[in-house]
């Protein structure tokens, strides 16, 4: 597809990504953005809206396991996320374009290369299906 920029929306938790990183070369980068306080405090609710208004794909950093400043934040986002995957294969949405990491780069110096990677497996995907026209290609097999 010619042209074709994925959309994605980074929720990245400010304790363990990013929280002395150039956050002006990340917002080049990518346009969504979102320093949040602990990945446990994204919801469900969060992740679909973002779906809902034209993401091609969510990436959520958050702490290490075990490292989580608010005991098991990182613990309950890395749950949630794998429940919404199962949802949005139900939808016909791929689940590789909702992805978690839990790691430490305090410098945010490994984030273009996660970003960039993600941004080339959201190319390659295409822009997110509508669930209908998924339903509609499933009923013609
Ligand atoms: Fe970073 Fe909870 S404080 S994931």
């Amino acid at each position: 597809m010619k042209n074709y920029e994925p959309k994605l929306v980074c929720f990245s938790c400010r304790f363990s990504w990013g929280y002395v990183a150039d956050e002006v070369s990340l917002a080049r980068q990518v346009k969504n953005w979102i320093p949040i306080i602990c990945s446990g405090k994204i919801e469900s609710t969060h992740i679909l809206s973002a779906f809902q208004h034209g993401a091609d794909g969510v990436l959520i950093l958050g702490c290490p396991e075990g490292d989580c400043h608010y005991q098991d934040g990182n613990f309950e986002a890395k749950k949630r996320v794998y429940l919404l995957r199962r949802v949005l294969e139900s939808y016909g949405i791929e689940k590789e374009r909702l992805e978690i990491r839990l790691s430490l780069d305090p410098e945010g110096k490994t984030i273009p290369a996660i970003v960039k990677e993600m941004s080339d497996r959201l190319a390659k995907l295409g822009p997110v299906k509508k669930a209908k026209e998924h339903a509609e290609k499933a009923s013609a097999v």
